[in-house]
């Protein structure tokens, strides 16, 4: 019997994803090791990224870039590390930079492109300690023009090699995790610093985004936005519909309407115009993960009374995750094609599983409703899947319930195992097509809400009731 066959556009990006620290290794130069020496509980079993997963050493990532390649993928987002680059103020590592231009060769032989993240949450020291009067690292607006100096001479390097940049990824959460929740470096808990430190990469953004068309003009060049899907906990509550609205503003529209208006407008605080971080977008990255329930709780009082969990009976991640929620993908997209109108890359997609039971089920939902979404005409170029190997989860750091890998690693070998998420990804990238026989195959229980009525018991009633007498 001819299968359900749900076919994508055939220059289509299949990727996975990673991000410098998480993977090199031995990244000793940068604001994060240094957090991570400091023990005291920051990071989980207070354990430090250490080797990762070797990408540094030779034949390392390589290793990897022949997964990407059984995979069957033909995109990966990777990040380079700045403190390699320039280990001090204006001097330039050559045979750092040589290191990535091995890379990138080894992913143009096995036919991956690449796209290059220039900043992805780690910063060389030297730049973590710049500036005065208590406004150091991102909090000074010397970091804009820094940035700047850092982008001309990486992209000048690599542009032989690379086409696609995101100069940044997720300045919320960049911020927030380090200014305002004060879990990642420097572990400040300040609302003022959190905003300035996201207006900076904004700036940031803008400057480089200026930086790359004057080296390479053909350059394609985006940013990576997290975007969590906020609902009302009780949809008619005022309350609880003003603390999404406060949230989305703070998350959300702080940098897509900057970035499409120019006007930086605060929750707190008045309105600047940025006129040059207007239109500086070639394409929007969308990193999605979770949906939260918020809404005002007198419990909550700590944090302004602003509380956010999953639903109740959701699937949810571990920790204080969020629900998984493949509708949130869709809606977001939509959201994202109506604010810009410009092509979009999914930048990241992926949940943490320990064993990977839930993860193949949800991978086929959320290709789903990519492939839904491009029906509707959105221009979605590529699905980037966070991760193509488990990697050191920042503040989670290799806690097992964190593991993102469609290869599985084993921290004691540094063997690898492909997941049965990582067979579904293969045979979709492998074909363009996710189709019912792979959904039955791999993620038997994502195939009613995928397929519904072409299981074989309804196939079975089907014929029983078409039978003649
Ligand atoms: C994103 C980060 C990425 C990884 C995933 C799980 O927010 O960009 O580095 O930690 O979450």
């Amino acid at each position: 019997m001819a299968e359900a066959t749900l076919t994508f556009p055939p220059d289509f990006l299949w990727g996975t994803a990673t991000a410098a620290h998480q993977v090199e290794g031995g990244n000793t130069n940068n604001d994060w090791w240094q957090w991570e020496q400091g023990g005291g509980g920051r990071i989980y079993e207070d354990q430090v990224s250490g080797e990762a997963c070797g990408w540094w050493k030779p034949g390392g990532a390589e290793a990897d870039i022949q997964r990407m390649k059984a995979l069957n993928t033909n995109a990966h987002r990777l990040s380079i590390e700045w403190s390699r680059i320039e280990p001090e103020p204006g001097r330039w590592d050559h045979a750092a930079l040589d290191r990535y231009r091995e890379i990138l060769k080894a992913m143009q032989k096995a036919h991956i492109q690449p796209m290059i993240t220039l900043h992805h949450f780690t910063n060389p020291i030297w730049l973590a300690e710049q500036g005065e009067d208590g406004q150091t690292g991102w909090l000074h607006p010397g970091v804009v023009g820094l940035f700047r100096r850092f982008v001309e001479k990486a992209v000048s390097d690599l542009s032989d090699l690379c086409e696609t940049w995101c100069t940044i990824n997720e300045p919320t959460i960049f911020g927030s995790h380090g200014y305002f929740l004060g879990k990642w470096p420097p572990g400040h808990t300040s609302l003022r610093e959190y905003l300035t430190v996201v207006r900076h990469q904004l700036q940031a953004h803008a400057a480089a985004y200026t930086v790359i068309h004057d080296l390479q003009p053909g350059a394609k060049v985006g940013l990576a936005h997290h975007m969590v899907d906020w609902h009302p906990r009780h949809p008619h509550s005022p309350l609880d519909r003003a603390v999404v609205r406060l949230l989305d503003q703070a998350m959300n529209r702080l940098v897509l309407d900057t970035l499409k208006t120019g006007w930086w407008q605060p929750p707190v605080g008045s309105k600047v115009e940025l006129a040059d971080v207007r239109n500086t977008l070639d394409w929007i990255g969308l990193n999605y993960y979770v949906r939260y329930d918020a809404g005002f709780s007198l419990r909550a009082l700590k944090s302004l009374g602003i509380a956010y969990d999953a639903r109740p009976g959701a699937v949810r991640g571990p920790g204080g995750w969020g629900e998984f929620y493949p509708d949130g993908l869709f809606a977001c997209l939509r959201r994202l094609h109506q604010h810009f109108g410009l092509p979009i890359h999914i930048t990241e997609s992926g949940l943490p599983d320990l064993n990977d039971s839930l993860r193949p089920a949800f991978l086929a939902r959320y290709l789903q409703r990519v492939w839904k979404a491009i029906q509707f005409n959105w221009p979605i170029m590529s699905y980037y899947v966070w991760s193509l190997v488990d990697n050191f989860e920042w503040a989670e750091g290799y806690d097992p319930r964190f593991r993102f890998g469609l290869y599985t690693v084993d921290w004691e070998t540094g063997e690898r195992t492909l997941t049965t998420s990582g067979q579904l990804y293969a045979e979709v990238a492998g074909t363009g097509t996710l189709t019912s026989d792979m959904v039955r195959r791999y993620a038997p229980d994502a195939f009613d809400d995928l397929f519904p009525g072409q299981g074989p018991a309804d196939m079975h009633r089907l014929v029983a009731s078409s039978a003649p007498g």
